[in-house]
């Protein structure tokens, strides 16, 4: 029989952890309710689920269940949060700083917003993958009305410094939103601690269910009022119409007291493992390389470069057996290199060459081993076919043909 499937592709998505499950089932059949429902128990048993659950989360982050307001995901929160800023505020400005290694949820947001007429900057990161936060200092003009920062990345892990990022918007006056997609339940967060005044994160990526989000809307020092980009009904605060999702909500409240309890525990296992598999790939490998500040990362995430290689036909010849996500978005038809690494000025040869390795909850330390012997044999096999890997091992200056 063929080994079990590896997926390390945890930052694509979780599983959902039996817990939460167990947690959700009950709201899709033995209390159905609305939880707008004024009448009957069905709707005030929905409510108080949404109640506790809303308060699990706003424990997690240290903030008040009132200033969360549930959206399908993070895609949708990030855009209320930058559209319905712009709203509110364009007034004031029409500037918004973000940087260039943001997810596309941001990106494609800010590009809509040209075409209304905002101005927006894609900062450059650092080849770490950082900000230098003396260039957003000097980039903050006096009609810039937000700042757009991911808390940290998708593709790398590498952490923004977010209390200095702060600290800067707060001195310069100028609202601090950040995509905290990726670190919510893996690390501390707490946007109040490091002023951040408006954040958008998702269940599915901390052990919940898929299309359910929220975002994190500060109501005091400051109160910030966003408009609203759905509406009808006026839910959550006239924030975001439409009938709430009662049985993803209770489970993003599960996930959340789950992930505060067992994070940092989770944590110092995955990176652990994280590291013996990297050390693996280093020593086992030649002309590999980690891509992002290794030490200002998430713990359980890996993105590395196998030079002369292309990461999607090294994925190809192991998908049947290991899960895992090139540094590629891919667009249609063509193959983007990631906007990632480029923004941190890696050459096509290492761009190409990218795969992200993310672990999670359920991996097991034998499938990290099996995984990196999988990685190890395909990168030997694909160098031996490889006509520009024999060049370089012959010693031609292969980046400058
Ligand atoms: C950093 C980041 N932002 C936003 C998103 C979008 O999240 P959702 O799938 O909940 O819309 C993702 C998911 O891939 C992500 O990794």
């Amino acid at each position: 029989m063929n080994p079990p499937f590896i997926y390390l592709d945890n930052n694509a998505t979780t599983p959902v952890d039996p817990r939460v499950l167990e947690a959700m089932l009950p709201y899709f059949t033995a209390i159905p309710g609305n939880a707008a429902s004024r009448n009957h128990p069905y709707g005030w048993k929905a409510k108080e689920a949404v109640d506790v659950a809303r308060q699990q989360i706003a424990d997690l982050l240290s903030i008040e269940g009132k200033e969360l307001v549930f959206t399908s995901g993070a895609t949708e929160a990030i855009n209320l949060a930058i559209k319905g800023i712009y709203e509110s505020y364009s007034r004031k400005g029409k500037h918004i700083i973000t940087l260039q290694t943001e997810h596309k949820a941001v990106l494609d947001t800010c590009k809509r917003l040209e075409k209304i007429g905002a101005e927006v900057t894609y900062l450059p990161v650092q080849e770490d993958g950082l900000l230098d936060v003396e260039l957003l200092k000097a980039r903050i003009r006096p009609d810039t009305i937000l700042v757009s920062v991911l808390w940290a990345n998708n593709e790398t892990g590498v952490i923004q410094p977010m209390k200095d990022i702060g600290h800067i918007c707060q001195e310069k006056g100028v609202f601090l939103m950040s995509d905290a997609t990726q670190a919510v339940g893996k690390i501390p967060v707490s946007p109040k601690e490091v002023g951040v005044h408006l954040m958008a994160f998702s269940a599915h990526k901390m052990y919940g269910p898929k299309g359910m989000g929220a975002l994190y809307v500060s109501q005091r020092q400051p109160k910030i009022k966003i408009a609203a980009q759905i509406d009808g009904g006026g839910h959550e605060n006239g924030m975001r119409s439409g009938t709430l999702n009662v049985p993803s909500i209770v489970g993003f409240g599960k996930a959340a007291m789950i992930a505060k309890t067992e994070m940092q525990r989770d944590a110092e296992r995955l990176q652990d493992l994280r590291d013996q598999f990297e050390a693996k790939m280093l020593n086992g490998l030649e002309e590999v390389k980690i891509n992002g500040e290794p030490n200002i990362r998430l713990p359980h995430v890996s993105n590395l470069s196998f030079r002369f290689i292309k990461g999607e036909t090294l994925m190809a010849r192991f998908s049947e057996k290991l899960g895992v996500s090139s540094g590629a978005a891919c667009t249609s038809a063509t193959l983007e290199p990631s906007h990632v690494l480029q923004a941190m000025g890696l050459n096509d040869y290492w761009t190409y060459g990218a795969l992200r390795f993310s672990l999670g909850r359920f991996t097991k330390v034998e499938e990290v081993e099996r995984a990196s012997k999988i990685v190890i044999e395909g990168v030997q096999h694909l160098r031996k076919l490889s006509p520009i890997w024999e060049l370089f091992k012959d010693g031609v200056a292969v980046d400058d043909l």
